[in-house]
């Protein structure tokens, strides 16, 4: 049995702007109070939490003077010091300010490009004072709303300026930390660079630092792109990117509605908290790094409501993971699994050492293969082992 009260082994973590959040919306103005970070920490830990990230912006207004800048870090410190809670993330706010309004690493302002290295150069330096080994970038303002207002090529070329930059700033400095990014295909720009896992990527392969840099998919994203996020943290764990994950919950193609996990999709929730805590190569953990959760608690909630729905996502997951566990111990999935053939996707289509040669003389692949044996019969029992799932997720077995 897996237990349902989270610990700290659970790795779970918030973003100071998720719990923080004063529920502003372009329709209407904020409905609770800021947060302070002190008071955060501790709520979290209360919690079960294990970690806290923030941007730059969350911990200490845009424009602070130094003093007032590390007044707030050191209130961090000591707040952490004093729970146990740790920072495992940093980021950076490159989207709030007007400044950035045509995005910040490929504004077509230069000036604003150079400024926006400047503010990130100097985060990068507070997250490793921090001890977080990951910094995402969500570049939500890289983009445009008009096509011929933005030189896409031209934007990617900056966009790989600044990650080369600051991957070697990272290395001449000797920091113990990488980069992910976080693809979203639009909201706050018409159009976002870099919409998808793929697109990310893609992008990835082209720097000149590739092993620093890898993604941090989030839930809503992929599925406001119509996308399977099961399906996408698959492949980012299948090409060695999965850095860090945003989880969260998404009802369809529509506005990032950052619901509480699970509270979107149930269905992929559960077959992505199925992936990372039994896909593994030997049917543990596939990802390791902090289960963060990047949500907004409703505009509708009061205080008490905040923090009911912090609980909420630590305690889909968890109920996810038992549901997924479950679902593995089944001697009827077990069987299930067979007679779908999922495993024999592991084998090799050819043999070892096994030519194109060979394959081309073996009449049994081709000349006697009885392809017509597939029309009414050699079904794949997909459906079944679905319900199985489905069963076992709604606790009906
Ligand atoms: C969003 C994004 C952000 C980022 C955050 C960290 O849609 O607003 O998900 O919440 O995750 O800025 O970089
Ligand atoms: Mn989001
Ligand atoms: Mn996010």
């Amino acid at each position: 049995m897996t237990s349902l009260i989270p610990s700290r082994d659970d790795k779970f973590s918030f973003g100071l702007w998720t719990i923080g959040w004063n529920a502003q919306d372009p329709f209407g103005s904020a409905t609770r109070s800021a947060i302070d970070v002190v008071e955060a920490v501790e709520k979290i830990a209360e919690l079960g939490a294990y970690g806290l990230t923030f941007h730059d912006d969350d911990l200490f207004a845009f424009g602070s003077t130094d003093a007032e800048r590390q007044k707030q870090i050191d209130r961090l410190k000591k707040a952490l010091a004093d729970t146990g809670v740790i920072v495992p993330m940093v980021t950076t706010n490159l989207f709030s300010h007007p400044v950035f309004k045509d995005g910040a690493f490929t504004s077509n302002d230069r000036g604003v490009r150079r400024f926006a290295l400047r503010k990130a150069l100097r985060n990068l330096d507070l997250a490793v004072e921090m001890g977080a080994k990951t910094f995402v970038m969500w570049g939500g303002r890289e983009g445009a709303e008009y096509d011929a207002a933005k030189d896409i090529g031209g934007a990617l070329k900056r966009y790989r300026e600044g990650l080369n930059l600051m991957s070697q700033y990272v290395i001449d400095k000797g920091y113990d930390i990488r980069f992910a990014i976080e693809p979203k295909p639009n909201e706050p720009r018409g159009d976002i660079l870099l919409p998808t896992i793929g697109h990310a990527m893609a992008f990835i392969a082209t720097l000149e630092h590739p092993e620093l840099v890898g993604l941090n998919p989030e839930t809503g994203h992929e599925q406001m792109a119509g996308l399977n996020f099961t399906a996408g943290i698959a492949q980012a764990l299948e090409h060695g990117k999965l850095f860090h994950i945003d989880l969260n919950g998404q009802k369809g193609i529509k506005y990032d509605q950052d619901l509480v996990f699970g509270h979107g999709d149930l269905l992929n929730a559960f077959s992505l908290v199925d992936l990372l805590e039994f896909g593994g190569p030997t049917g543990g953990r596939a990802y390791d790094g902090p289960r963060h959760f990047d949500y907004k608690p409703s505009r509708t909630e009061d205080w008490n409501g905040v923090w009911d729905s912090a609980a909420a996502n630590m305690r889909m997951y968890l109920l996810l993971k038992e549901r997924a566990a479950a679902f593995r111990a089944d001697p009827e999935v077990q069987a299930a699994l067979t007679a779908s053939r999922v495993a024999e996707i592991q084998q090799t289509t050819l043999a070892p050492g096994e030519t194109y040669a060979d394959l081309l003389a073996d009449a049994s692949a081709y000349e006697t293969f009885d392809a017509d044996s597939y029309f009414d019969g050699r079904g794949f029992g997909f459906v079944k082992l679905n319900q199985l799932a489905i069963e076992h997720l709604m606790g009906a077995r």
